[in-house]
């Protein structure tokens, strides 16, 4: 596995590739959700390259961005023991320079959700994504829909800025009681983890209406938030897979997001229906 710090040699390095490349960008803190991105990569492409940037423009100023949980070594010994074929793993300094021009996330699928409680979060994520695409001019791109709202913006950033990468988006992994795994969950005691599962018992009663036959979306997030009572709730909500607010449910274009803190930790899942 060739470790790349620099963007020069990641740009050497991608010239010396003529077969299908697979690009999964993380912040680290690798976990089985970031393994399960990458080893559906290596399925499909001659050669996988995995960056880890803890990226600081995604963080608002009263995030602590230093307090991301840094895991090199251990996530150093997954990507070799996975097989991958390249980590790029750059210093801020090689990604971010003093006068670059400004991206701005589409303002109304920006501040929703995740970007209503973190203003400009999502310029940053596209300003990253855009800088990591360009760089490894991937052929497919592999994103979880853990974080639907960033999957949905990067994929309309690629589409509408005519990129040449495939987004492939990747099922949710939950550890065996149904929590979504984030890096952040290391961060919950016992009584929180035990607290943080009613994120996805949540989702699972409003799948229960719905296989019922209950289609009205006020209705269901009523439900929902019978079962997130306890909780410091951040938002429920159910919307079409184009990030609008829908009154009635549509199967198979429709998902039901959640947010919720427990302690200092924001937790977010989905659903998509
Ligand atoms: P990070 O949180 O490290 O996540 C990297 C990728 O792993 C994202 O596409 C995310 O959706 C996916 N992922 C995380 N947890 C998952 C889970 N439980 N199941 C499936 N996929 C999961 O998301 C970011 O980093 C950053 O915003 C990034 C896109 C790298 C830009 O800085």
């Amino acid at each position: 596995m060739k470790i790349l710090k620099t963007t020069k040699e990641l740009i050497d390095y991608r010239k010396s590739l003529t077969c299908s490349i697979g690009f999964i960008p993380t912040m680290g803190a690798l976990h089985q959700g970031h393994i399960s991105l990458i080893r559906k990569s290596i399925e499909e492409n001659d050669s996988s390259i995995v960056s880890i940037f803890v990226n600081p423009t995604q963080f608002l100023v009263k995030e602590d961005f230093s307090k991301y949980p840094n895991r090199y070594e251990a996530d150093l010994r997954i990507c070799k023991l996975i097989g991958i074929d390249a980590l790029f793993i750059p210093n801020i300094d090689e990604i971010y320079f003093a006068n670059e021009p400004n991206i701005v996330a589409p303002m109304r699928q920006s501040y929703m959700l995740e970007g209503y409680q973190r203003p400009k979060h999502f310029d940053g994520v596209l300003r990253v994504i855009l800088k990591l695409l360009n760089l490894t001019k991937p052929t497919k791109s592999y994103f979880g829909k853990k974080d639907a709202q960033q999957l949905f913006l990067i994929q309309n950033m690629v589409k509408t800025l005519f990129l040449e990468t495939a987004i492939v988006p990747c099922e949710i992994i939950r550890d065996e009681n149904g929590l979504a795994l984030s890096s952040r969950n290391i961060y919950l005691n016992e009584k929180e983890k035990i607290k943080a599962l009613n994120l996805s018992k949540s989702l699972k009663v409003a799948s229960r209406e719905i296989m019922s036959g209950e289609l009205h979306v006020e209705k269901i997030k009523k439900r929902m938030r019978e079962v997130l009572k306890n909780l410091d709730v951040e938002y429920v909500e159910i919307i079409d897979r184009k990030f609008c607010k829908i009154e009635k449910i549509d199967l198979k274009n429709s998902i039901i997001l959640v947010a919720v803190k427990i302690g200092k930790i924001r937790l977010i899942d989905n659903m998509w229906i």
